[in-house]
C-alpha cells in the first residue's frame, strides 16, 4: 500500500457461523504465504472496560435495559476503533475484526430502527471504513448445531429463532449498506478451507 497503513478487515456471521474458525485460518495462511505482514486479531464486543460491561450482561450477570445494552455495544466499538483499531492500522498493521457494528444492527434490529443503530455508530464510522466485510452466511439450524456440539454454556442470543430474526436484519442491513461498504457474503456451509482460501483471494485482489 502506497500509504503504509494496515487494512481494517471485518468478520461478521451468526453465532456458530464458523467466522471465528475462518478468521483464524485466515490469518495461518496468510502467515505462511506473507511472514512479513503484520496482523491485529481482535473482536467487538472487546476487551475494554466497556466490553467487559458487554460481556456481564451477555452471561446473565447483570440486566440492562434493551436500548442501554445497544448503545453500550456503539460506546465499546468507539473506545475500540480509537484505543485499538486505528493504531494499529496506523502503524501499518492489517486488523482483522471478530464483528463489527454490522452486528449490532443485526442483534439489536429488534430493539431500535436502522437508522438509530447507525447514528449510534456515528462516532466509530467517521473514523473508519472497512476496507473488506466478510460475512459467513451459514443458516440457522447449521449454526444451532455447530453450538451444541462445541459449547456448554448458552449466551443471550444462542437461539435458533433469535438467529433467524438476526439472519434477516444481516441480509436488511447489508442490502441498504451495498453501495458503501464492500461486502463478501461466502456460503458458510463450505469447508473452513474453501472459505478460507475465498477469503485470502479477495484480500488479495485488494492487496
Ligand atoms: P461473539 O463473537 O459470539 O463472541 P464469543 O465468541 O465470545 O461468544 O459475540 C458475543 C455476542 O455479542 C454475540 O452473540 C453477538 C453479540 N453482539 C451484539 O449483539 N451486538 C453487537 O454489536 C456485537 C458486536 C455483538
Amino acid at each position: 500500500m502506497a500509504d503504509n497503513k494496515g487494512r481494517f478487515v471485518v468478520f461478521e456471521g451468526l453465532d456458530g457461523s464458523g467466522k471465528t474458525t475462518a478468521l483464524e485460518g485466515l490469518i495461518e495462511k496468510i502467515k505462511k504465504e506473507d511472514p512479513d505482514r503484520k496482523i491485529f486479531q481482535t473482536r467487538e464486543p472487546s476487551d475494554g472496560e466497556v466490553g467487559r460491561l458487554i460481556r456481564k450482561a451477555l452471561t446473565k450477570q447483570i440486566v440492562l435495559e434493551p436500548k442501554t445494552f445497544t448503545l453500550l455495544f456503539a460506546a465499546d466499538r468507539y473506545e475500540h476503533i480509537v484505543n485499538e483499531v486505528k493504531p494499529a492500522i496506523e502503524r501499518g498493521e492489517d486488523v482483522f475484526c471478530d464483528r463489527y457494528y454490522f452486528s449490532n444492527l443485526a442483534y439489536q434490529g429488534d430493539v431500535a430502527s436502522r437508522d438509530m443503530i447507525l447514528s449510534f455508530n456515528r462516532p466509530a464510522r467517521d473514523l473508519i471504513t472497512p476496507d473488506v466485510v466478510f460475512f459467513v452466511d451459514t443458516p440457522p439450524e447449521e449454526c444451532m448445531r455447530r453450538i451444541h456440539k462445541g459449547r456448554d454454556q448458552e449466551e443471550l442470543f444462542e437461539r435458533v429463532d433469535k438467529l433467524k430474526i438476526t439472519e434477516r436484519f444481516y441480509k436488511e442491513a447489508f442490502e441498504s449498506l451495498k453501495d458503501v461498504e464492500h461486502i463478501y457474503i461466502l456460503d458458510g456451509t463450505l469447508t473452513p478451507d474453501q472459505i478460507v482460501e475465498k477469503m485470502f483471494d479477495i484480500l488479495s485482489d485488494i492487496a
